[in-house]
């Protein structure tokens, strides 16, 4: 069975790779680089506890987090890459009285469920080797939050794709979806058209562009710097200022991010750096001298409600794996494993119903 799929980001390619495990003959087709999308852009955090996440979403990623660890052992063992993985925690700093009363009451919430997170006064943080900003009042800590390098794990995922049959056909761009008779059956792209049995729609934030689907681009610029030292922050930290993440066996660090509603506009701005250099140095004044080593942004898929989109269309063959939004480095393995459960056993997840593209008819025209 012949698979076309939209988007060559991260949640296309590990979609490609567990279809193509399954004996599928899939073609990935990506209007620009592989992977250079929002995948690349992110922070890969892997960071439920930390983003605030409740609900059914909350149990999603969670299960997500927990399937990480033999998903990137997986990759790693057919690549002989290493993606950075990372059990290094996440400290969540505060900086008043009132965050800090929110904090707490997070912290009760998550324990209530069964989750780890912990209160830790300043002292506490500052005897885990942090020189911090005076207006740091403590935080919480969740142990259980992790990150990968999303650019080590999209390089990987690349390799592992060129080394298959997966068709790859980059740098060309998808501009219609056509079916007959309710029926998916090809798309048409800048260079020709492509049949298939069946097509998945993973064009991140430019999926909207596609099929009539709430799919909004959400920007987030970011930058990185470098320590002195080898991994000299141990963990994660990820205050509403800026979060800041040291990348393992490295001494480079990424902070992030903003967001911004300015739809595809390009570029790096002045007054987003200065929101990320405020938040870092409020949090790490001793990091002022460090040298700034890159800047970037993103276009981080959002949907009205902030959950993705994933599972069956109107159109029966056509299927969608988009709107991931803050999380989708977070939700590749499972996304990746209920789409191919989907279209390989017709096993519906209880989260394709909840993630259902339906409950946005109504906001449709
Ligand atoms: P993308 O990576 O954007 O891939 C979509 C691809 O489709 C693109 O490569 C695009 O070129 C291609 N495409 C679009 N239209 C067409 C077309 N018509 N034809 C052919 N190709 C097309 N998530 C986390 O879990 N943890 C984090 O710490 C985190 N931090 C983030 C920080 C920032 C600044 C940003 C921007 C995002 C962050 N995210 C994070 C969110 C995460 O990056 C996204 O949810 C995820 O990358 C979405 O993956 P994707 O494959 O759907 O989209
Ligand atoms: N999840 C972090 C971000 O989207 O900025």
């Amino acid at each position: 069975m012949k698979g076309v799929i939209i988007g060559g980001g991260i949640i296309g390619l590990s979609i490609a790779r567990q279809l193509y495990k399954l004996g599928y003959d899939i073609t990935v087709v990506e209007k620009r680089m592989l992977g250079r999308g929002a995948s690349w852009a992110a922070g890969g955090m892997l960071a439920p506890l930390a983003e605030g996440l409740v609900g059914d979403f909350l149990d999603f990623c969670l299960e997500s987090r927990d399937m990480y660890k033999s998903f990137v052992e997986e990759i790693q063992k057919e690549t002989g890459d290493n993606v950075g993985f990372w059990e290094c925690g996440i400290i969540y700093p505060v900086f008043s009285e009132e965050e800090k009363s929110l904090i707490q009451k997070r912290i009760k919430y998550y324990n209530k469920l069964g989750h780890n997170a912990i209160w830790l006064d300043r002292k506490d943080i500052e005897d885990k080797g942090y020189m911090l900003g005076k207006s740091v009042l403590g935080g919480a800590y969740f142990p259980d939050d992790k990150q990968v390098d999303n650019r080590r794990l999209i390089t990987a995922l690349v390799m592992y794709i060129k080394k298959t049959k997966i068709e790859v056909r980059q740098f060309e761009t998808v501009r219609f979806i056509n079916e007959k008779n309710g029926v998916f059956k090809s798309v048409t792209t800048d260079k020709g058209e492509i049949e298939a049995d069946f097509c998945i729609l993973a064009a991140g934030a430019w999926s909207g562009e596609l099929e009539p689907l709430k799919v909004f681009p959400k920007k987030g610029q970011m930058f990185s710097f470098k320590t002195k030292k080898k991994e000299e922050l141990k963990n994660i930290l990820y205050s509403k200022r800026a979060y800041i993440i040291p990348r393992k066996d490295t001494n480079l660090v990424v902070v992030g991010a903003t967001e911004e509603n300015v739809f595809f506009k390009e570029g790096v701005t002045v007054a987003g750096l200065a929101i990320l250099i405020k938040g870092l140095l409020d949090t790490l004044p001793n990091t002022k001298d460090y040298e700034i080593v890159e800047t970037w942004y993103g276009f981080r898929p959002a949907t009205p409600d902030g959950f993705p989109i994933l599972g069956k269309s109107d159109i029966k063959n056509l299927y969608y794996a988009t709107g991931h939004y803050r999380n989708g480095i977070l939700l590749t393995p499972i996304t990746a494993k209920i789409m191919a459960d989907l279209i390989h056993k017709e096993e519906e997840s209880p989260y394709l119903k909840i993630f259902s593209f339906d409950r946005f008819k109504h906001l449709m025209v």
